[in-house]
């Protein structure tokens, strides 16, 4: 077993990592604070190649495997969450499914712009009504000749004001269950396809998240992926993809929050020394270092699983499941760590971990992992 990164994963990681410092970090708490979503800083990761790492060269991506995807997550996470959602969504909720299940036509015309970050994407399964169980997706999708009429409502969509293209679940045939569900390309600016209302955030506030509202949207049927009843297994083998960016995304939340703590116990000083030499904050500092170690190896274990072409469900979901819980408890141990100035924004650990607490919620809570997980286990 080989745990050296190679020469192009160690480059992916310096890249991420300068790129985090010199155009994340600034205006990181203003962006927290009035839950402004980070255009900028976006469009330049789309120039820099961040928003289609995995997408074959001829589509206008990176051609890298998903550990680099990884790594670059992470190294994004530590300092900007807001923005690495939106990497995450572009490129495994979005990219990945266009490109495996895409027409020739729908690559040229979608997944081009979209790897190239030209255009940001979303993913849109979740509604008022259906969350963890997906199958009781409400949205419809009526065909009439040439074209769906597409109604209904989605709910917490991750660029939804900031996407052009829109991948949407919808129900083609209701009586057949998940199977009579399918998948469409839907444009920004189609009649009919209004921007709901902007979600106001315990964290990741610089993510735009939003309700969206379809009202006989006409949706041409080349824009349908696959086949009807197609939609819900996309779903599911997309968001396999989907937990092991988010895991990536907890991990770096946590590993950017022990970093803190760590350099902070250096430099503080209580009781006549720096607090690092006080056992009852290397106690903290050995169990943050272990648990980020231990999610790592999780990580990088279902990244690389993916890229052998195995089946990753499992282990993207054990991924998820672990490393948003490390990312919850350690964000809470560097704050108290920090002890006061852990509480107040200038010092970042607060947001952190106000951070974590999405990945335990997003493309599945832990009790959908668990599901995953035991289901896995048990099949
Ligand atoms: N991978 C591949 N296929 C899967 C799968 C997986 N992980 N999980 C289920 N399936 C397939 C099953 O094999 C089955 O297929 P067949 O009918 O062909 O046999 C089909 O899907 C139905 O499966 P189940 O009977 O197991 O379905 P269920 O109703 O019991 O639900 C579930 C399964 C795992 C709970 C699923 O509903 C689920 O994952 N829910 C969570 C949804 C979710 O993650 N939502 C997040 C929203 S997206 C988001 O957050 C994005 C963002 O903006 C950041």
């Amino acid at each position: 077993m080989n745990f050296e990164l190679t020469e192009e994963h160690i480059a992916v990681r310096e890249a991420a990592r300068e790129f985090a410092q010199s155009e994340l970090l600034p205006g990181v708490i203003d962006r927290d604070t009035h839950a402004i979503f980070p255009k900028e800083q976006v469009k330049k990761m789309g120039e820099l190649g961040f928003l289609g790492m995995m997408v074959k060269p001829e589509y206008h991506g990176g051609g890298m495997d998903t550990l680099s995807y990884v790594i670059a997550m992470e190294e994004l996470s530590k300092i900007d969450a807001s923005a690495s959602v939106a990497m995450s969504v572009n490129n495994s909720l979005v990219c990945w499914g266009l490109e495996k299940y895409g027409s020739e036509e729908q690559k040229e015309k979608y997944l081009k712009p979209l790897a190239s970050g030209e255009v940001l994407g979303a993913f849109c399964l979740s509604e008022p009504e259906a969350g963890s169980d997906a199958t009781s997706q409400r949205t419809e999708a009526k065909l009439e000749g040439d074209h769906y009429v597409l109604n209904g409502t989605k709910n917490w969509i991750t660029n939804g004001s900031s996407a052009n293209i829109y991948l949407v679940i919808a129900q083609t045939h209701p009586e057949l269950g998940h199977k009579g569900i399918s998948v469409f390309i839907v444009e920004k600016g189609w009649e009919g396809f209004v921007v709901g209302k902007k979600e106001d955030k315990l964290g990741i506030r610089g993510s735009d998240t939003h309700s969206l509202m379809f009202t006989d949207v006409k949706v041409p049927v080349e824009n349908r992926i696959g086949d009807e009843g197609f939609g819900f297994t996309f779903a599911m083998e997309t968001l396999n993809g989907g937990r092991i960016g988010i895991a990536a995304q907890a991990l770096g939340i946590a590993a950017g929050a022990y970093e803190l703590a760590l350099a902070y116990s250096k430099e503080r000083k209580a009781f006549g020394k720096p607090i690092s030499q006080h056992q009852a904050i290397q106690f903290k500092l050995a169990d943050m270092a272990t648990q980020i170690e231990a999610a790592r190896l999780l990580v990088y274990k279902a990244a690389w699983t993916k890229d052998q072409g195995e089946d990753y469900s499992q282990a993207s979901a054990i991924a998820k499941l672990y490393a948003s819980q490390v990312a919850m408890d350690v964000t809470v141990e560097a704050i108290q760590v920090h002890g006061g100035y852990g509480y107040v924004k200038e010092y970042h650990v607060e947001r952190l971990m106000r951070d974590a607490k999405i990945t335990q919620i997003y493309e599945g809570t832990s009790e959908i992992q668990k599901i995953v997980i035991s289901r896995g286990i048990l099949r």
